[in-house]
C-alpha cells in the first residue's frame, strides 16, 4: 500500500520546470548579465561555449590552465578539446582556490586560472582577477551554476576575461550556454533545432510536481529506460562535447525573454533558506550561510553515501543530483582527497523558483524519512 502511494507521489526534479502559461506570456524588458553585454554569445551548451571561447582568446596547444579538482567534467573536456593542458589544484576548506597551492603550479606554460562558482555561491572574482593580472594570467570564471548571482552588487562573472553560464539551469528552457569574453568567439554556425522534445519534458516535469500520475507513468517506463541505459552504456558520455558550433534551440531563444524575472534569485534564496532552516544540520559547512547576492542552483546535503541516499529519495519523488560523483577521467582522484570526499558525500536538492511552500515541505519530509533507519524488508529489497 505504501509502495502504491509512493508511486502516485508528486516528483520534484532539480531542473527548473516549465509552467504551461509561458507560451502566452509577454517578453520582459530585463536582460541580466551577461545577456546585456554586446560581447556575449549563446551556444547550446556551456561546454561548447568554453571550447570556442578559449580558442578565440588565443588559448590552445602548448598552454596550460589551472583547474579545480572539484569539477563537473564537461568543462575539463571542453578545455582539453580546445588543445589546453590541465594542471589540477585542490580547493581549500571554503571551496576556494588556495594561493599557496597555486603558486608552486605556475610556470611559463600556465596561461589561465579556472574558477568555479559552486552552486551559485560567489567566489571573490575581484581578488582573483587582480591575482591573475599581477601574473599575466587570464581569469576564466565558470558561472554555470551562478547565472543571476551577484557579489557586492556586481554580477558574478563580471571580473573574468571570459565567463560561462548555463541558462537552462536557472530557467526551464531546453538549453543555452552563454559566454562573455574580452575576445568573443563567432556565434555558432549550425542550424538550430526547435527543441520540442525537451520543452515537452520540462512541461511534464512541471505537471509531475502537481500530479502524481506522471510519476506513475515514469515508474512504468522506468524498466525500459533502465534497459536502454544499460545496453547503450557509454562511460563518461555526460562529458561529450557535441559539435562546438551548436546554437541554442529556437525554443530557448523564444521562451527565455518570457521567463527572465527579477524575482527568480529571491525565490530561490527563500527556498534555500527554508531547507537551511529544516535540514541545516546536514549541509556541508561551506554552504551553511547563504550570501545575500547568491542565486543558488541547488541545496547540498552531506550524507554517508550520496548515491544510496539519492536512490532512497528518488523512491519518495525527490530527484536530487549527485554533485559530482564522476570526475573527468584525466583527474588523478587520489591526489585530491577533499574533492573526492565531496564527490562521494554530497548530493543536491531542488530549490528552483517554480517550487511552492508545500513542495518544499514535501522535500523536507522525504529527507527526514530517508534518514530514519530502514525497515529490514526495505534493506533486503534495496
Ligand atoms: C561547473 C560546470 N561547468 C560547466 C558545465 C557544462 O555545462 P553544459 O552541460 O551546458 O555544457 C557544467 C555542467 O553541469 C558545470 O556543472
Amino acid at each position: 500500500m505504501k509502495k502504491l502511494s509512493a508511486m502516485f507521489a508528486p516528483r520534484f526534479a532539480i531542473w527548473p520546470t516549465l509552467p504551461p502559461d509561458v507560451h502566452s506570456r509577454s517578453e520582459t524588458e530585463w536582460r541580466p548579465f551577461p545577456l546585456n553585454q554586446e560581447n556575449c554569445r549563446i551556444f547550446s551548451r556551456a561546454r561548447q561555449a568554453i571550447c570556442s571561447a578559449c580558442k578565440a582568446l588565443g588559448l590552445g596547444a602548448g598552454d596550460t590552465i589551472l583547474v579545480p579538482a572539484y569539477h563537473h567534467g564537461s568543462e575539463v573536456e571542453a578545455l582539453l578539446q580546445a588543445g589546453l593542458n590541465i594542471k589540477y589544484y585542490e580547493i581549500d576548506s571554503a571551496l576556494e582556490p588556495d594561493e599557496d597551492t597555486l603558486l608552486p603550479l605556475l610556470d611559463d606554460q600556465v596561461k589561465a586560472l579556472y574558477l568555479i562558482h559552486y552552486l551559485g555561491f560567489p567566489q571573490d572574482g575581484s581578488w582573483w582577477r587582480k591575482w591573475c593580472d599581477d601574473r599575466n594570467l587570464l581569469l576564466i570564471e565558470d558561472a554555470a551554476q551562478a547565472f543571476l548571482s551577484t557579489r557586492d552588487e556586481r554580477p558574478v562573472g563580471s571580473y573574468g576575461h571570459m565567463t560561462v553560464f548555463c541558462l537552462y539551469k536557472t530557467y526551464g528552457i531546453p538549453d543555452g550556454g552563454a559566454v562573455v569574453s574580452i575576445k568573443p568567439p563567432a556565434p555558432p554556425r549550425l542550424q538550430p533545432v526547435v527543441g520540442y522534445w525537451r520543452i515537452l519534458k520540462r512541461h511534464l516535469n512541471w505537471v509531475a510536481t502537481k500530479r502524481g500520475e506522471v510519476g506513475l507513468l515514469h515508474a512504468l517506463v522506468k524498466p525500459t529506460l533502465a534497459w536502454w541505459k544499460r545496453t547503450n552504456d557509454k562511460p563518461h558520455a555526460e562529458f561529450d562535447m557535441g559539435d562546438p558550433d551548436t546554437p541554442p534551440t529556437v525554443m530557448t531563444i523564444k521562451l527565455l525573454p518570457r521567463l527572465l524575472s527579477k524575482d527568480t534569485a529571491q525565490k530561490r534564496r527563500e527556498n534555500y533558506r527554508y531547507l537551511l532552516e529544516h535540514l541545516g544540520e546536514m549541509v556541508p559547512s561551506q554552504f551553511a550561510r547563504l550570501p545575500s547576492g547568491a542565486c543558488p542552483f541547488a541545496f547540498p546535503l552531506e550524507v554517508q553515501d550520496a548515491r544510496l541516499f539519492l536512490e532512497r529519495l528518488h523512491r519518495k519523488g525527490v530527484l536530487g543530483l549527485l554533485f559530482w560523483i564522476n570526475p573527468h577521467p584525466s583527474l588523478p582522484v587520489d591526489d585530491f582527497p577533499r574533492s573526492r570526499f565531496l564527490r562521494e558525500r554530497v548530493l543536491a536538492l531542488p530549490v528552483h523558483q517554480e517550487l511552492t511552500e508545500q513542495d518544499m515541505r514535501r522535500i523536507v519530509r522525504a529527507v527526514h524519512e530517508c534518514r530514519a533507519p530502514l525497515p529490514t524488508e526495505f534493506v533486503a529489497a534495496g
